[in-house]
């Protein structure tokens, strides 16, 4: 079964889709079979393309998400995603709210992922700097890469 993996903070426009291109590019040069997708939990970006700055740090790293198109999180999300990754506690406990009981989402931030950074947040960069959104990019690649191998690790069981 291949996997469904939603990436959520505020806006979608800054953290999420750095999140799902970092997971996107390791998924795709692993040949690990992921549908993904990012949301967010409030509606003031929807239909946007990323932050300008958070699209030149995805550059940086050699990857464009220019054509992500901001969308907000919804209850069936919950019924579509096998995991629902929130970039921080803000973004979770409005999830937690969000969760229809009995949905299969399983809920969690994405550095729970990371040894060491469990229960942290990746922090939001919107009023920050270009070194504010490279700090992003290091917390949501490594985190992208921890979901990975965790992901990687239940298949093969
Ligand atoms: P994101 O960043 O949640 O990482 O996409 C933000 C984007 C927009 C706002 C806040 C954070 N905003 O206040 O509009």
């Amino acid at each position: 079964m291949t996997p469904t993996v939603l990436f959520v903070c505020l806006g979608n426009i800054c953290r999420s889709p750095l999140a799902e291109g970092a997971f996107r590019d390791l998924a795709d040069q692993e040949g690990f079979n992921v549908k993904t997708d990012s949301a967010g939990t409030g509606d003031w970006h929807i239909g946007r393309a990323p932050d300008k700055r958070a699209q030149v740090a995805a550059r940086n790293h050699g990857l464009d998400i220019s054509d992500l198109k901001a969308r907000q999180v919804t209850r069936e999300d919950f019924h579509l995603f096998d995991y629902v990754i929130a970039m921080d506690g803000k973004n979770i406990a409005n999830l937690k709210r969000l969760q229809p009981k009995g949905s299969k989402a399983k809920l969690n931030l994405l550095l729970d992922y990371v040894a060491g950074k469990e229960g942290q947040s990746v922090a939001d960069p919107f009023r920050g700097n270009a070194s504010d959104f490279e700090k992003t990019w290091q917390d949501v690649s490594t985190g992208a890469k921890a979901l990975l191998d965790y992901l990687k690790s239940r298949n093969k069981a």
